[in-house]
């Protein structure tokens, strides 16, 4: 059995229940597992498990099996239609009565009488790789990239990917995906260690019959029961799609779009004579950029850790996706004492043939430094290059310092929009590792509809010894009234500390229970500087 596998249960001696249910509204006979069955690997089998199944199955030989916990136990089918009656619905424990079970499939047939076809989901194995990015090819419109870069290999975790296959054609190759990136991510006071959700997407053939919703219940419990990552993030393609899950929108980003003489900074604006800029190969200087990231990012809430392999994978720039732009090139603002800022970017010259002026384009790719001159003086470069008459600038912070720079912030056009998206997987673990603004005692009332580990109330006491940020924190589990009642997705948004749980109030999804608690709470929550992630995952 691959692992995480909650198909052929009937094989794995260890599995202690299977329900054979009749449904009255379609006379439809639905099997359905109450547990899923997962094999831990052992890290020395992992190179075999990657040459393929039967090689998969004999490095695992006496592999240790165990049973999803009774918390997180998950189904295995989903139903087609607009809306499952199943879908992904947590399955009761396995120790859960006859008559209980028939009593939730009475209010699930009650909901919505639609029954269906089931789907599998479960992780891909070797042989289904070429599958599963089909249907990312599908789902985002890309071409046939038949490039398998090593960085590619190294990054995709098979073991954590998951797909949904049609049980009526489970040859034809997975119909949905998703998978994870294991990674750090800095948070406020500290860098944890987060489920980087990505390569989500649904077969245009099979979408909105619910395969998405049961991906996402099935990867959420797998995240928890795994008992590692307190929370999970990721970026969304449309606003709408992942709030329904428990994901909050924990940082809002700016898109800037600046014209030919627009980019002229204040004269107050922080200059350093002994800075210079060198254009560099970024290839070559991988390690010094890196060496500026990490800087930043031991202080920025929201920015990912990067291996080599990352590092591989951001200056990777094949000429097939270039789409007429130069090859990505690199600045680097310098000082004696080493590099304080760079900037990736690619530009395309452009002339308008009626008037014969230039017209070209800079894309500024990511854009990083350890102190404000040094960035002044990479946007001061990169916004007044020749023949440059549009500056584009993605995935800033909303509140990008160099707003405050500019002498007119009015021209850099700014659009905001979302960024991350943040879900709570283990509340207490995910409370204490973060530090807060100031001290806060307050007792909060989540409401958490998929991990009911998590609902309840908690108390959040966080003290700051020696002034400055509380860094003491502790969150236990309490039976005092509530102070806040708050749903997880606004959690998972105030989590980073840039979205204000005050905001959140007056939107009408926080509710204060006690008078002065809510604004002591959002003011712990928020952090400077506010979060900020420069590259989509
Ligand atoms: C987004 C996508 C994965 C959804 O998959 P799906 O299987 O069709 O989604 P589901 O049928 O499980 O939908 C579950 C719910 O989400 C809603 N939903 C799904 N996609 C949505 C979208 N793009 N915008 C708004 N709502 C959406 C559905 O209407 C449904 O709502 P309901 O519970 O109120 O009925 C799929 O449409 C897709 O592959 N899109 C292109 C790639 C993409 O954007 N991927 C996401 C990357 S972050």
């Amino acid at each position: 059995m691959t692992p995480g596998e909650t198909s052929h249960a009937d094989t794995c001696a260890a599995i202690k229940a299977t329900a054979m249910l009749i449904t009255a509204s379609t006379i439809a006979t639905r099997r359905f597992r109450v547990i899923s069955c997962r094999l831990i690997w052992s890290v020395s089998h992992v190179p075999a498990r990657r040459k393929g199944r039967a090689a998969w199955r004999a490095a695992n030989r006496g592999a240790r099996t165990f049973m999803t916990c009774a918390g997180y136990p998950q189904m295995v089918s989903v139903a087609r239609g607009p809306r499952s009656i199943f879908a992904g619905r947590l399955a009761p424990p396995a120790t859960i009565s006859a008559s209980k079970i028939i009593g939730i499939l009475r209010a699930a047939r009650d909901k919505n009488s639609i029954m269906a076809d089931s789907y599998l989901i479960r992780p891909i194995t070797d042989d289904e790789y070429d599958g599963f990015r089909l249907v990312l090819q599908h789902a985002f419109h890309g071409g046939g990239d038949r490039e398998n870069p090593p960085w590619r290999q190294q990054l995709f975790e098979i073991d954590r990917s998951l797909a949904a296959f049609d049980s009526a054609r489970p040859d034809a190759g997975p119909v949905g995906a998703t998978g994870i990136y294991t990674f750090g991510m800095a948070v406020p006071g500290g860098v944890l260690p987060v489920a980087g959700v990505t390569m989500v997407g649904v077969l245009p053939s099979h979408r909105r019959q619910g395969i998405l919703r049961s991906i996402m219940r099935r990867q959420i419990a797998d995240i928890a029961a795994r008992g590692e990552e307190p929370i999970a993030a990721l970026w969304a393609s449309e606003t709408p799609i992942y709030g329904r899950y428990g994901y909050g929108k924990a940082t809002a980003h700016g898109y800037f779009r600046f014209g030919r003489g627009d980019g002229a900074l204040d004269p107050h604006a922080p200059s350093d004579s002994a800075l210079s800029l060198r254009l560099a190969e970024p290839a070559e200087v991988a390690s010094e950029l890196a060496k500026v990231y990490d800087a930043v990012l031991a202080g920025q809430p929201g920015f990912p850790t990067r291996s080599d392999a990352w590092w591989a994978r951001m200056l990777h720039d094949p000429e097939g996706e270039r789409h007429g732009f130069s090859p990505q090139r690199c600045v680097l603002a310098e000082h004696g004492s080493g590099i304080r800022g760079y900037a990736l970017y690619a530009a395309q010259g452009r002339w308008d043939d009626t008037t014969g002026l230039p017209d070209g384009v800079l894309e500024i790719r990511e854009l990083i430094a350890a102190d404000p001159a040094a960035a002044a003086a990479l946007w001061t470069d990169l916004l007044g290059r020749d023949l440059i008459t549009s500056v584009l600038a993605d995935h800033r912070p909303a509140e990008d310092p160099v707003l405050y720079q500019l002498l007119d912030a009015r021209r850099a056009r700014s659009n905001v929009t979302d960024g991350l998206w943040v879900r709570i997987i283990d509340l207490p673990a995910a409370l204490a590792r973060r530090s807060y603004a100031c001290p806060v005692d307050a007792v909060l009332e989540v409401a958490d509809e998929l991990l009911p580990g998590n609902t309840g109330r908690w108390r959040l006491r966080a003290s700051a010894p020696g002034g400055g940020p509380a860094s003491e924190v502790s969150c236990e589990r309490t039976d005092d009234p509530a102070d806040v009642a708050l749903d997880v997705r606004e959690l998972g948004a105030a989590y980073l500390g840039g979205t204000r749980l005050g905001t959140l109030a007056s939107a009408g999804l926080v509710t204060e229970l006690r008078p002065g608690a809510l604004g002591a709470l959002s003011a712990a929550f928020t952090w400077d500087p506010a979060p900020w992630c420069p590259r989509v995952f």
